[in-house]
């Protein structure tokens, strides 16, 4: 079927077989490879997105259900040259190490920190359970989620 797709702002059409999930799209038609594909099964969080605002592991969503919606992937966070305040977080704090977790994690924090603007660490921790990082530095990632949301980072 053609799909239309607003991808970052930018409309990303193409024609895909019907069972081409959301995550394919992004890294494949639209060439944002930022999005991850960690499992394939809805275990990992590593292709988290926002579709229409909302988090959703894009290796869980067809392309087809996207269609005529928006999407923002890791690339579409920062504007202009700024990084994203996710993003500057999750660099000082350290909330990184392989790397390959890290767009998920981002995009599971903007969507928390919009339902949750002040969370504490077990809330943080609590909302980013359905993503995991293989190098297992949740210590840093949840700093970071609490530096971005402009409180004081206990060490
Ligand atoms: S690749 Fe989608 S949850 Fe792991
Ligand atoms: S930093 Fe390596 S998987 Fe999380």
């Amino acid at each position: 079927m053609r799909v239309s797709i607003e991808v970052n702002g930018k409309t990303v059409e193409q024609e895909v077989p019907d069972r081409t999930l959301l995550v394919h799209y992004l890294r494949d038609t639209a060439g944002l490879t930022g999005t991850n594909i960690g499992c394939d099964t809805t275990s990992c969080g590593a292709c988290t997105v926002l579709l229409d605002g909302e988090s959703v592991k894009s290796c869980t969503v067809l392309a087809a259900q996207a269609d005529g919606h928006e999407v923002t992937t890791v690339e579409g966070l920062a504007s202009g040259d700024g990084l994203h305040p996710v993003q500057r977080a999750f660099r000082e704090q350290h909330g990184l190490q392989c790397g390959f977790c890290t767009p998920g994690m981002m995009m599971a924090t903007v969507s928390l920190l919009k339902e949750n603007p002040k969370p504490t660490r077990d809330e943080a921790r609590a909302a980013l359970e359905g993503n995991l990082c293989r190098c297992t530095g949740y210590h840093n990632i949840v700093s970071a989620v609490i530096d971005a949301s402009g409180q004081e980072v206990a060490r």
